[in-house]
């Protein structure tokens, strides 16, 4: 049995007992202590307690369609936005849906990932209620030559979001990390598809730590923070509606102009900006610099002692100089 709508039965507030599950589900309570007993690999608690019923260890504020709709008011329009329960990865689904004709605008949300994939064939694992993961599929009449800037633009949309929302101390991190003085908050992956001289279609996946439990930070192998210790007491449906709506007016002014006139602002941004930096290669080779701002394809200016370098964001890393 599929555990999820068991799952959104239940409540952090008071215990529900097994056979009122087991009536508004149409199952057997077996079947119930069943679904239950296969949700701590999900990494959701459930509190059992003899004679009283299930309860959930931590409050879950689900992804709602109708919230999200709400939150992106008369832009709704721009955006078909499809909730899985569980999904391989946002991305690969949305990869292949594009490929078989999916409109842009088509959003895939999703609670949780079997296979969430991060920049550089990393994997990404999100938390259950805790991280928002998505993906925006969007088309252009642009070659995809035309489309460098763009992970920078989509940065600057989910900046631009929290910043709306009123959570402070959010930076980027070159090329496209979220970041706050803590760790990272979140990250994009953008997968473009498409002819040199366009149109083109590109996958944009974000996923960004809304509230994290400490058991999952411990297993991450890079420092992270999430919104909730910066102060931010919205839930996921919010975020995705406010990340679409700045997207919505990001992507088209992007289409029209590229992202030079988006630079000065990206810059401002930047944790990194004018600081001492090293940039890690592939092949281990760590060059020493000054991360000195961005260009219109939003390579990264990095100055050395040497001059100025260009850099693509490829399969780099930046680094803060120790
Ligand atoms: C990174 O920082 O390396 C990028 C992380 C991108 C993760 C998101 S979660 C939604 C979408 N689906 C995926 O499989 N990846 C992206």
């Amino acid at each position: 049995m599929n555990p999820f709508p068991l799952l959104r039965l239940l409540s952090h507030e008071h215990f529900i007992g097994g056979p009122a599950l087991a009536a508004k589900l149409g199952v057997s309570r077996a079947s119930i202590s069943l679904a239950l007993k296969s949700v701590d690999e999900l990494g959701v608690e459930v509190i059992t307690a003899k004679g009283k019923g299930y309860q959930l260890g931590r409050p879950i504020a689900w992804l709602d369609e109708v919230a999200v709709a709400r939150g992106l008011g008369a832009q709704r329009r721009f955006f078909d936005l499809k909730l899985f329960d569980e999904i391989d990865s946002t991305n690969t689904a949305l990869m292949a849906a594009a490929h078989a004709g999916a409109p842009s605008g088509q959003v895939y949300a999703a609670e949780r990932q079997t296979a969430g994939r991060g920049r550089r064939g990393r994997r990404w694992v999100g938390e259950l209620g805790g991280t928002l993961m998505f993906s925006l599929l969007w088309r252009f009449n642009l070659g995809v030559a035309a489309l460098s800037g763009l992970s920078l633009v989509v940065g600057l949309a989910v900046a631009r979001a929290l910043a709306q929302l009123g959570v402070p101390g959010v930076q980027l991190k070159w090329p496209n990390d979220i970041v706050c003085a803590e760790g990272k908050l979140g990250g994009i992956l953008t997968e473009l598809s498409g002819e040199a001289h366009g149109p083109s279609a590109v996958v944009i996946g974000i996923g960004l730590n809304a509230g994290l439990s400490q058991a999952n930070r411990d297993q991450l192998d890079q420092a992270a923070c999430d919104l909730v210790a910066l102060g931010y007491a919205g839930d996921r449906n919010q975020l995705l509606a406010a990340i679409l709506l700045e997207l919505a007016e990001l992507l088209p002014a992007f289409e029209q102009h590229g992202f030079a006139p988006l630079a000065r602002e990206w810059e401002a941004w930047h944790a990194m900006q004018d600081m001492p930096a090293r940039l890690l290669q592939p092949n281990g080779e760590v060059i020493e610099g000054r991360a000195a701002g961005v260009l219109a394809d939003g390579c990264l200016r990095f100055v050395t002692a040497d001059g100025e370098r260009q850099v693509h964001a490829g399969e780099v890393s930046l680094r803060r100089a120790p």
